[in-house]
């Protein structure tokens, strides 16, 4: 088939490359390549460290994506970090919050393991005293901006639609075209780079004083620090009050980051859907497939967003855990939710 991605992010280019692979000729469309929430992202690729409660599904989809990061970075020729992931609680209502995600992640069969004091000494000498972490034993993580700019040199990206295509993908990220756009909604994420003489050799996942942060180290020094959170009306942009929140908490964690020399602040619109969960499937539409609404885990779920559009293409069932249909209201629905609103 010949097929068009609208947009250039980490979905988008990652199910090109996989449409490829399988034999479609397929062209990428947008303006700005690699610039939406993928060149914020931190890259962890932590099903367990990122999973909330409620949201039990995205940790299986996150697993079952994780275990294709090795094949697609190693196609891409990027390098991937194995280090366990630390999840770490600062006071002891911190180390609740690390209880409860250890509990979970265990429920759901991840592999996440508390940490005595001597051993976490060992792993991370330069972290601050802690009331306790755990290990997540098996979670990496990837630069995103080396994956964009690996697919980029795999895949052919157009500013605009020729509307010439069998079929569109619409892996526009929070800014989802008519009739789809009530669909996700923008979450902004803020992220710092620093770069550091003694950085993390593990992703540090933690909470200070009830603040997430998480610092996830690169080559060369660099550590990114994440993210805040906030729903907002408006243009993402980087605030003195996010800042201050980041600092304080990853500083808080990691005193030698004092001494960093700070390189980059960041922010960008996560494309959150109504129940946490994506779109990856069918949009109601005859031709349109959706690859979209991943919110905080669009790295992670890119490889199994990939195999999940072109298996599509190929006949197989679709996922109902990320189903668009779940989401898309029926023409005659909203019509009859307009009907009652009236009377
Ligand atoms: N997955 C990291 C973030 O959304 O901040």
């Amino acid at each position: 088939m010949r097929i068009t991605v609208l947009g250039a992010g980490v979905i988008g280019l990652t199910v090109a490359e996989e449409l490829t692979r399988r034999g479609h000729t397929v062209t990428v469309v947008d303006r700005r390549p690699a610039s939406g929430a993928s060149y914020a992202a931190a890259g962890m690729l932590s099903p367990a460290a990122e999973v909330w409660h409620g949201e039990e599904e995205v940790l299986l989809l996150g697993l079952a994506s994780l275990a294709l990061w090795p094949a697609l970075a190693g196609r891409l020729g990027v390098e991937l970090r194995t280090e366990p992931t630390l999840l770490v609680g600062y006071d002891a209502g911190d180390l609740q919050q690390v209880e409860r995600q250890v509990a979970l992640v265990g429920r759901l069969g991840g592999r996440a393991t508390l940490l005595e004091r001597a051993a976490l000494r060992a792993c991370e000498p330069a972290l601050a005293r802690v009331a306790g972490a755990a290990a997540l034993t098996g979670e990496m993580s990837v630069d995103p901006r080396a994956v964009c700019a690996a697919l980029l040199d795999r895949v052919r990206v157009v500013p605009e639609d020729r509307r010439d295509a069998d079929l569109t993908v619409v892996a526009t990220g929070a800014r989802l075209p008519a009739p789809w756009a009530g669909l996700v909604r923008g979450v902004r994420g803020e992220i710092l780079r620093v770069r550091s003489d003694d950085p993390p050799a593990h992703t540090v996942r933690g909470w200070v004083g009830g603040e997430p942060v998480y610092l996830v180290p690169r080559a060369g020094g660099e550590v990114v620090i994440g993210a805040t959170s906030e729903e907002h009306a408006g243009a993402p942009v980087v605030t003195a009050g996010g800042v201050h929140r980041l600092l304080t908490a990853a500083r808080t964690l990691w005193p030698g980051l004092d001494r960093a020399e700070l390189v980059e602040a960041t922010a960008r619109d996560r494309p959150a859907t109504s129940d946490g969960r994506p779109l990856v499937g069918p949009s109601g539409v005859d031709g349109v497939v959706l690859a979209a609404g991943h919110h905080r885990h669009g790295v992670l779920l890119a490889p199994l967003t990939a195999v999940l559009v072109a298996d599509h293409l190929d006949g197989a069932p679709v996922d109902p855990a990320v189903d668009p249909r779940r989401l898309i209201t029926q023409p005659h629905e909203r019509e009859r939710h307009v009907d009652h609103a009236q009377r």
